[in-house]
């Protein structure tokens, strides 16, 4: 049960070469392979005479062709040839899916393809900007449904206990959560003021001693989350005043895509205010974000175990209220779609 109607990350760009990629998404499998002219597509990895995945085949110029008795599809999953029939017959079809490639990834439209508006791509504020840096960034798989991620991603609270070494800082406890709803998903945020910067932060701010931070955790609907951290000398920070000119921003942009129930795909990069083109800035923030998106792996993995086996239910608190509510809106868009 998932929303179809969205776009996602099916896989990062340079993950393409020359051969079929067999992938999981929505529980639904779908092989990606790279036609001569650059672009990429997805079609269904299910041959429609006998059900072979298609990625058990191989690649034949723009075409894919079955491993089993040779049919072939094009990029459109429109059927070429056929074994015993000089027309292959009109149900040959295998379904594709609409992508596209943004950001170095490939954005796949699970739902009706009618309804795919590439304008409706989650949009990465800052890209191509030649004054802010790219960490190039990573990805995992987590055994948990993606929902628990999202339940994550809307509580800065957690940062606390699960990145004691990294992520956390003074504060990070006690400074109250504000939780903003919009159309398009739900952002929970918070200004501390005057506490010590994160020992994972400090390294790269432009200056020393306390400072105030802002977490702003904004995911949109279905699965996607960008989390803006603000570090600024101590009393020049606060909701609704400029930017002092030393602020440290880094926008962190979490892109989750079911596999199915059970499994998630965790894509991630990050977009910073600072050392443009640094690469090897770019190489300790793409190390240390892994490290720390371990220690959320196993905990996130651990809590999909454990709510599957409960035997008492499970208890909310205020600190829940972001997650709750994106939960609820995701469950009306899948309502919405079975209606349709
Ligand atoms: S299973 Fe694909 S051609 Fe027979
Ligand atoms: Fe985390």
């Amino acid at each position: 049960m998932f929303v179809r109607n969205a776009w996602y990350v099916a896989a990062w760009e340079r993950e393409i070469g020359e051969g079929l990629v067999p992938l999981m998404l929505l529980g639904e499998p779908v092989v990606l392979f790279r036609q001569p002219d650059g672009a990429v597509v997805a079609l269904e990895d299910a041959c429609p005479h006998r059900k072979l995945p298609l990625s058990m085949g191989r690649r034949v110029g723009a075409e894919v062709e079955c491993g089993y008795h040779g049919m072939r599809f094009d990029g459109r999953g429109a059927c070429t040839w056929a074994p015993g029939s000089r027309v292959p017959p009109a149900s040959a079809q295998v379904r594709s899916y609409p992508l596209v490639a943004r950001y170095g990834m490939l954005w796949v439209w699970m739902g009706d393809p009618a309804a795919a508006d590439p304008t409706k791509i989650f949009e990465v504020a800052h890209w191509g900007d030649p004054a802010w840096g790219l960490n190039q960034g990573d990805s995992m798989e987590v055994a948990c449904h993606y929902l628990y991620i999202t339940d994550n991603l809307l509580d800065p609270s957690h940062v606390a206990w699960v990145h004691r070494g990294s992520f956390a800082g003074g504060a990070c406890e006690d400074t109250p959560l504000q939780v903003t709803p919009a159309a398009d998903g739900v952002t929970v945020w918070r200004w501390m003021q005057d506490v010590e910067p994160a020992p994972f932060y400090a390294p790269f701010l432009k200056f020393t001693g306390r400072c105030d931070r802002k977490q702003q955790y904004e995911v949109r609907f279905p699965s996607h989350a960008a989390i803006r951290a603000i570090f600024t000398p101590a009393g020049t920070g606060g909701e609704g005043r400029p930017l002092h000119p030393q602020a440290f921003i880094m926008d962190s942009y979490n892109l989750m895509t079911p596999i199915d129930e059970h499994r998630t795909r965790y894509f991630w990069f990050q977009m910073r205010n600072f050392a443009p083109g640094d690469e090897e800035v770019s190489r300790r923030f793409d190390a240390s974000v892994r490290a720390a998106f371990e220690e959320d792996r196993v905990i996130l993995e651990a809590v999909h175990r454990g709510i599957a086996r409960e035997r008492t239910p499970h208890l909310n608190l205020p600190i829940d209220a972001g997650p709750l509510r994106f939960r609820r809106r995701v469950a009306e868009m899948i309502e919405a779609e079975h209606a349709d």
